[in-house]
This record gives structure tokens, C-alpha cells and sequence, in this order.
């Protein structure tokens, strides 16, 4: 698809996720289909640019391009030299962040709290666009503040008003957090008055329900956030089903095995050891939930201190599920906590 002046693979999109899509998640994720994958939130306060942490964020060496870098604050003024400063450092597009409801992003005024002040988004958005001419500047937001409260019309309005190229919408409002079900009807309702893409986000775990959300919203594209989470695979899924109404077979035990070795050596690499192994755990947990025995496997593997002992627990797990059985066992489950952990 075209987006903002890019040519995509697709319109299938990785949800921006603090603490999860690093350089390595994000290469991995468009390797295996994904359009456009968006960073994690980069801080605006400049006093923490020099930080290990926020310069590994604006780390994109080798990232296939468009390179999308979100930004997250309440001050139009420093989400102004923020947006620079990512472009600077290669950023092709800048998406703010309006959507994210976390205590220690609202407390501060920002994410989807600001939802909550439309003259002052206004004035970041004006100020970003203004910051970065000839960059694209898109926005990702909730659907409002609470339930009562759903502005996102309005918001639409004064993002294309202010330059904003494309809106990507979570379907809960900030109060919602994560409870319940995504709704759709408000992201439909804010696509038929748009003049720029709308991407629709929330709940999409499957390709059935990615064709059900582009139906339900009209949306020009899709946002995958959680369902990713070791499933990168899921949107070559996706892909294949929204072109074909066919699926593809889910990835045998060999693949996925070869999957996250090769993820983990990436986040090795880009972490340094320490960081790399703790970083890992939990990525190996998403890989491995829903797969037979590994409730067990997963709380030993936490307490391993290092690489080796990491990559042989990772190894010795995959070898014994396929010796049980290639094809079937992804799909397997060994009792009933595995099944709540699925649906988690
Ligand atoms: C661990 C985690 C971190 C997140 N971090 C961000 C973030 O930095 N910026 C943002 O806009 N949204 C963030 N989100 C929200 C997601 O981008 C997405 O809107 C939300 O998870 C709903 O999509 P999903 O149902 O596909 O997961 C985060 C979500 C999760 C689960």
C-alpha cells in the first residue's frame, strides 16, 4: 500500500509497544510480513537523550525503511525538538504518542491523557509538523477519554487540520485500559468523516478477525500489538488469508524453534549479554505459551543466568516437542493454565 509517501509490502502494521518492539522485534516482525512496524515511545525530555536506554530506542542500523519512531510528552515545545532530534538520527516518520494509558505516561500529561485537552493537542501537533518539514507526522490515539467522553472525532478534525498524515486508532477509551473488548464503531464512524488513513487497532489475533476489523471500520490499515508478541509470523498469516481466504499452515516446532533462536542472537546482539538474557525471558515465554510442558519450562528457565544455559534450555524444550509430535503440537495445550494464559 502507499502510506504517507511510502510504498508498504502491505497495510499491516506492529503496534508500538514500550519494552517490546526494539530493533530486533521490529526487524523480525517485517521479515515475516508485516507493512510498517512503529518503535517503542522515545522520550521527549531531552535530558535523557544520552541515556543507554532512549539512544538504543533511536537505534535503526539496519532496519528495513520506512523507520517509524514514536514520541511520547505534553510540551509542544520539546515534542518539537524531540521530533528533530529523532529525524536527525534517522526517523522517516514521526508518530505521536496520544494512545497510551499507562500511570507514569498520564500522570505527566501525556498519552492518551492529553485526549483530554484539545487546545493542547492542537499545539503539539502544530508544533511537531512544523518542526519537521518533509517529514510525515501521524498520531496514534483511543477512542477518547472515557466513556462518555469519546472525542476522537473532534481529535481527527484538529489532527488534519494541523498536518497530521494518518490516524491510528485504538478501539478503548483511556479509561478502558485493556478490560474488555475493542470497539470498532467509533473507529468506523471516525474513518467515513477522514481524509487521511485511519488504522484500526485493538483485539486482532487472527486472520479471521483482521478481515472482521477492516470490514467493521472501513480502515485503510491495521495495528498488531499483543497477538504479536512471540507470533511474528502472524502477519504473513494475516497477509496470506486477506489475499487468499485461505490459511497458511501454522508454523511447525522446527520453525519456530529456528525463529526465536535467530531472535534470540539479535537480542543478544543489540542488548550485550545482561540486558540480552533478561530481555529474552520474556519474549522465550510468548514463543512457548500454549505449547505442551510449557508452564514448567518457562518458570526454570527465568532463574538461567546466561546465554548458554538460555539457548540449551531453549533447545533441549524444542527438541523433545518435536520429538513428540512436528506439526501438531503449537496448537496443543497441556492443561487448563495454558489456555487461560492464551486468552491473557
Ligand atoms: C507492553 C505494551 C506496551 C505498549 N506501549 C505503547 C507505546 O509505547 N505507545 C503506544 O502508543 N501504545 C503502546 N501500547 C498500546 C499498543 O500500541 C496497542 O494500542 C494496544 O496494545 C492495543 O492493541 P492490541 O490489542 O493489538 O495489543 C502498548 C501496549 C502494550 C501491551
Amino acid at each position: 500500500m502507499e502510506f504517507v509517501g511510502f510504498s508498504l509490502r502491505n497495510n499491516l502494521f506492529v503496534a508500538p509497544m514500550a519494552g517490546v518492539t526494539d530493533r530486533p522485534f521490529r526487524q523480525l516482525c517485517k521479515k515475516m510480513g508485516a507493512g510498517l512496524a512503529v518503535s517503542e515511545m522515545v522520550t521527549s525530555n531531552s535530558l535523557l537523550y544520552g541515556s543507554a536506554k532512549t539512544q538504543r530506542r533511536a537505534n535503526h542500523d539496519g532496519e528495513v525503511e520506512p523507520i517509524s519512531v514514536q514520541i511520547a510528552g505534553s510540551i509542544p515545545a520539546m515534542m518539537a525538538e524531540a521530533a528533530r532530534h529523532n529525524v536527525d538520527r534517522g526517523a522517516q516518520i514521526i508518530d505521536i504518542n496520544m494512545g497510551c494509558p499507562a500511570k507514569k505516561i498520564c500522570n505527566v500529561m501525556a498519552g492518551s491523557a492529553l485526549l483530554r485537552d484539545e487546545p493542547l493537542v492542537g499545539q503539539i501537533l502544530a508544533a511537531v509538523v512544523n518542526a519537521v518539514p518533509g517529514t510525515p507526522v501521524t498520531l496514534k490515539i483511543r477512542t477518547g477519554w472515557d466513556k462518555t467522553n469519546r472525542n476522537a472525532l473532534t481529535i481527527l478534525k484538529i489532527a488534519e487540520q494541523s498536518g497530521i498524515r494518518a490516524l491510528a486508532m485504538h478501539g478503548r477509551t483511556r479509561a478502558c485500559g485493556y478490560t474488555g473488548q475493542a470497539e470498532y464503531e467509533t473507529i468506523a464512524a471516525v474513518k467515513a468523516q477522514a481524509r487521511i488513513p485511519i488504522i484500526a487497532n485493538g483485539d486482532i489475533t487472527s486472520p479471521e478477525k483482521a478481515q472482521q476489523v477492516l470490514a467493521a471500520t472501513g480502515a485503510d490499515a491495521l495495528m498488531i500489538g499483543r497477538a504479536a508478541q512471540g507470533r511474528p509470523w502472524l502477519f504473513r498469516e494475516i497477509e496470506h488469508f486477506l489475499a487468499t481466504g485461505t490459511h497458511l499452515l501454522p508454523p511447525s516446532v522446527s520453525e519456530i524453534h529456528k525463529v526465536l533462536l535467530a531472535h534470540l542472537e539479535d537480542l543478544y546482539d543489540f542488548y550485550g549479554i545482561e540486558t540480552g538474557v533478561r530481555v529474552a525471558r520474556k519474549h522465550i515465554s510468548w514463543y512457548t505459551r500454549g505449547l505442551v510442558g510449557s508452564a514448567a519450562f518457562r518458570h526454570g528457565m527465568n532463574l538461567l543466568p546466561d546465554i548458554a544455559t538460555q539457548q540449551r534450555a531453549v533447545n533441549d524444550f524444542f527438541y523433545a516437542l518435536a520429538e513428540r509430535n512436528e506439526h501438531l503440537s503449537y496448537i496443543q495445550t497441556e492443561n487448563d493454565n495454558d489456555i487461560e494464559e492464551l486468552a491473557a
